[in-house]
């Protein structure tokens, strides 16, 4: 591929809105970075989980934030997979963090301003070279809100209920339709009413509903303003 100026490629949005699958497709077609930071605030709510500080009707906020010192958050490379894995103090938890217990907590971590700032601290060190695709809620608004392309994915609740229901079923979690339908509709009113960093949409960002595209009609479409925001012909 022709060698352009590489760029930051902020994909926002929604909850189950397919901006990993979306942004690991830019990222693999531009050899860029991807970071998934989702990733990032399920590992902390799974430690904030594995040292019974948060549960259903709890949640020890200050002791978290007292133990964040000791959370250190690592990707690692999976040459077989094609994609990093997250790391919590050195263990493996890309498979523990998509658990809808921890769906089910990390909205209530997220919302809190301790763990966002050493968050948003780690993922601006990864950009600061440029050439990454961040996946998230507050890419193109907080973390960079001078991303040169800036794309904000929606879609109605029950399709993005279905496709997480597939995903989870197809990897064989015993889930009903109803329990992941009402995760999504619980992170979505977490997500954009918290006081830091709600979900909105960046004034300058671009908006695909993608409720009636697939992954290919997704990709097309994006990678239309990636080609445009990097001058690329291919
Ligand atoms: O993208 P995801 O579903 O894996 O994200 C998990 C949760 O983390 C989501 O409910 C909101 C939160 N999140 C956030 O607040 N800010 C980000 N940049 C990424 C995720």
């Amino acid at each position: 591929m022709k060698k352009t100026n590489k760029i930051i490629i902020a994909i926002d949005g929604f909850s189950s809105t397919g901006k990993s699958t979306l942004a690991k497709h830019i990222a693999k077609k531009l050899e860029y970075i991807y970071v998934d930071t989702g990733a990032m605030y399920r590992a902390v709510s799974l430690y904030a989980m594995q040292n019974n500080l948060i549960s259903k009707n709890s949640f020890l906020k200050d002791t978290l934030i007292s133990k964040l010192p000791n959370i250190e958050l690592e990707f690692k490379y999976n040459e077989k997979l094609g994609f990093a894995e997250m790391f919590l103090n050195g263990e493996n938890v890309e498979n523990k963090i998509r658990s809808i217990e921890v769906s089910n907590m990390v909205s209530k971590v997220a919302a809190v301003s301790e763990v966002r700032e050493k968050l948003v601290e780690q993922q601006q060190k990864m950009g600061r070279k440029k050439g990454v695709v961040m996946d998230g809620r507050d890419i193109g608004t907080v973390v960079f809100p001078d991303a040169e392309l800036k794309i904000f994915m929606l879609a109605t609740a029950d399709k993005r209920a279905k496709r997480r229901f597939k995903e989870m079923t197809d990897d064989g979690k015993n889930i009903s339709y109803q329990a992941v339908l009402k995760n999504v509709t619980q992170r979505d009113f977490i997500d954009t009413t918290r006081k830091d960093s709600p979900l909105i949409m960046a004034e300058d960002a671009i908006a695909i509903d993608n409720s009636d595209l697939n992954v290919n009609e997704t990709f097309n479409k994006v990678y239309t303003y990636v080609k445009q925001r990097i001058n690329l012909n291919k």
